[in-house]
C-alpha cells in the first residue's frame, strides 16, 4: 500500500484533543495547523503537523498539494436511513401545497408509503439504489455513517434491509454503522401490542444471534410508540447487549429525552421539543444528543432544537443529517452545518466538531475516527476553501476537492 504526503495545506483541522467527545468551550478549539501536511502509511495517519517537517519524512510517498485548501477528518454522520426504495416525491409536493408531516402519514404517505416500495424491492434493488446514497455520502465528504432499518417492519423485511448494509460495507469505501429500528412504526396489519411482542420476541433475538446491528433504536412520538412501548422494546435490546439510540421529542414533547437518561442511551436524537428537564437529564446521564436540522428544514419548520442551550448546559452534541426519503432527503453535511449556523447559532468550529469528533464517540468509534491525529485511520476530505469557515458559509455549493478512506482515495479529482 503507497504512502500519501498532504502538503501545504491552508488549513489543516486536526480536532487532535482529549480522548473523548468534546463539551462547552473545548468545541471551538479545532487545533488547526496552517500550512500543514499529513503522512499516510499503510491506511492510517503516521505523522502530522507543520508541512515542512512532513515534507522532510516523505521519502517516496505520493505526494498530494493543499495549497489554498483545507483538508478535514471524515464527515461521520451519525443518524441515517439510507437504505430504502423510492422517494416520497408525493409527500413532497404536498408538504409544498401546505399539508403537515402528520396528515400526510395518516392519509397513506409517510414512513408507510415507503414501507411498501422498501418490501416490495429485492435485494439486489434495494442495494444498487443505497450504493447511489453512499456515493452521494462520500461525494460530500462523509466517511462513515450510522444507518437504520425500520422500512420493513416484518423479520423477515427488516434483516433484508440490514443484510443491505453488511453488504455496503463489504462492497464500497463508506464505513457503515447498523442500528436496528424495527420500531419505526406500527405496520398496517398489526395490532400495536402484537406489533411490540413481535419486535421483542422475534425481530430482536435474531438481529442480535446474527450480529447485524450495534445500535437499537425507536420512534417515541404520539401515534407511533409511547414511553411505556419504547422502554419495554429497549430494555429488551439492552438485556442482548445492543446499545440504545433514540428518535425523541420529534414533533412533541412526550419526556422522550428523560426517558433516553433513563435507559442510559447513548443518543437521543431529535430533541426539537426538548426542553430544559429534557436537557438537565441527558447531561446528568452522559446522552449525548444528536440534532438533525435538515429535518427541520425540509419539513418546512422553525422550530429547531435548543443547540445553545445544550452547548452551554455541557452537552457533546452531534450532528447529522438524518437522511431519509420523508423529512430529511440530503446526505450533505456542509448543508447542515450551514443551517447549525444559521438556525441554532452554533458557530462553524462547534458544527464541525459536532460531525466529526463528537460524531465518532457517539458511534463509540472516537479511538479510530473524527480526527486527524497519529494512529488513526487516514479517513479525511479536502475541500476547495482556504478557510473552514467557508464550508458552513457558501451554502448549496459543491466545495469538496477529493475525499480519502483509509489513504485511498474514494471520491472527487
Ligand atoms: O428521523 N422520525 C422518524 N423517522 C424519520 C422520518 C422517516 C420518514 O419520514 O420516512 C426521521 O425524521
Ligand atoms: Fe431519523
Amino acid at each position: 500500500m503507497k504512502s500519501v504526503a498532504i502538503l501545504h495545506a491552508s488549513q489543516l483541522v486536526t480536532l487532535s484533543g482529549p480522548k473523548r467527545p468534546r463539551i462547552g468551550g473545548e468545541m471551538s478549539d479545532l487545533a488547526v495547523i496552517r500550512d500543514g501536511g499529513m503522512l499516510i502509511r499503510a491506511g492510517k495517519i503516521d505523522i502530522i503537523g507543520p508541512s515542512n517537517e512532513i515534507e522532510k519524512n516523505a521519502g517516496d510517498a505520493e505526494v498530494v498539494d493543499g495549497a489554498g485548501k483545507v483538508v478535514l477528518p471524515g464527515f461521520v454522520d451519525a443518524h441515517t436511513h439510507l437504505v430504502f426504495a423510492g422517494n416520497r416525491l408525493e409527500d413532497f409536493e404536498r408538504r409544498a401545497r401546505g399539508e403537515t408531516y402528520e396528515k400526510i402519514a395518516a392519509a397513506g404517505g409517510g414512513i408507510w408509503s415507503t414501507v411498501e416500495k422498501t418490501r416490495a424491492s429485492n435485494d439486489a434493488d434495494l442495494l444498487a439504489q443505497a450504493k447511489k446514497h453512499v456515493n452521494w455520502f462520500l461525494k460530500c465528504g462523509t466517511t462513515t455513517v450510522e444507518a437504520k432499518s425500520g422500512y420493513g417492519l416484518t423479520l423477515e423485511d427488516e434483516l433484508k434491509i440490514l443484510r443491505v448494509m453488511r453488504r455496503l460495507n463489504q462492497e464500497t469505501p463508506l464505513e457503515v454503522v447498523p442500528t436496528f429500528l424495527g420500531a419505526h412504526a406500527i405496520p398496517r396489519e398489526d395490532r400495536p401490542s402484537v406489533y411490540v411482542d413481535l419486535v421483542i420476541n422475534e425481530m430482536l433475538p435474531r438481529v442480535a444471534s446474527e450480529k447485524l446491528a450495534e445500535f437499537c433504536d425507536i420512534f417515541c412520538e404520539r401515534g407511533y410508540f409511547d414511553i411505556e412501548q419504547s422502554r419495554k422494546i429497549l430494555s429488551a435490546a439492552k438485556k442482548l447487549g445492543l446499545k440504545l439510540r433514540m428518535h425523541v421529542d420529534q414533533l412533541t414533547n412526550s419526556g422522550g429525552a428523560k426517558l433516553a437518561a433513563d435507559l442510559g442511551a447513548t443518543t437521543a436524537d431529535h430533541l426539537e421539543k426538548t426542553d430544559e428537564q429534557g436537557i438537565a437529564a441527558m447531561k446528568a446521564a452522559g446522552v449525548q444528543p444528536v440534532l438533525l436540522p435538515g429535518s427541520v428544514y425540509a419539513l418546512g419548520s422553525t422550530s429547531y432544537p435548543r443547540a445553545r442551550e445544550m452547548i452551554d448546559a455541557g452537552l457533546a452534541v452531534v450532528l447529522a443529517t438524518d437522511f431519509n426519503p420523508g423529512s430529511s432527503p440530503t446526505v450533505s453535511m456542509p448543508m447542515i452545518l450551514s443551517l447549525a449556523c444559521t438556525q441554532m447559532k452554533m458557530s462553524p468550529a462547534e458544527a464541525i466538531a459536532a460531525s466529526t469528533i463528537n460524531a465518532a464517540y457517539s458511534l463509540q468509534r472516537g479511538e479510530k475516527i473524527g480526527s486527524l491525529e497519529p494512529g488513526k485511520l487516514a479517513n479525511f476530505s479536502i475541500f476547495d476553501c482556504e478557510d473552514y469557515r467557508e464550508l458552513a458559509y457558501w451554502f448549496g455549493i459543491p466545495q469538496t476537492h477529493s475525499v480519502y478512506v483509509k489513504g485511498e482515495r474514494v471520491a472527487g479529482a
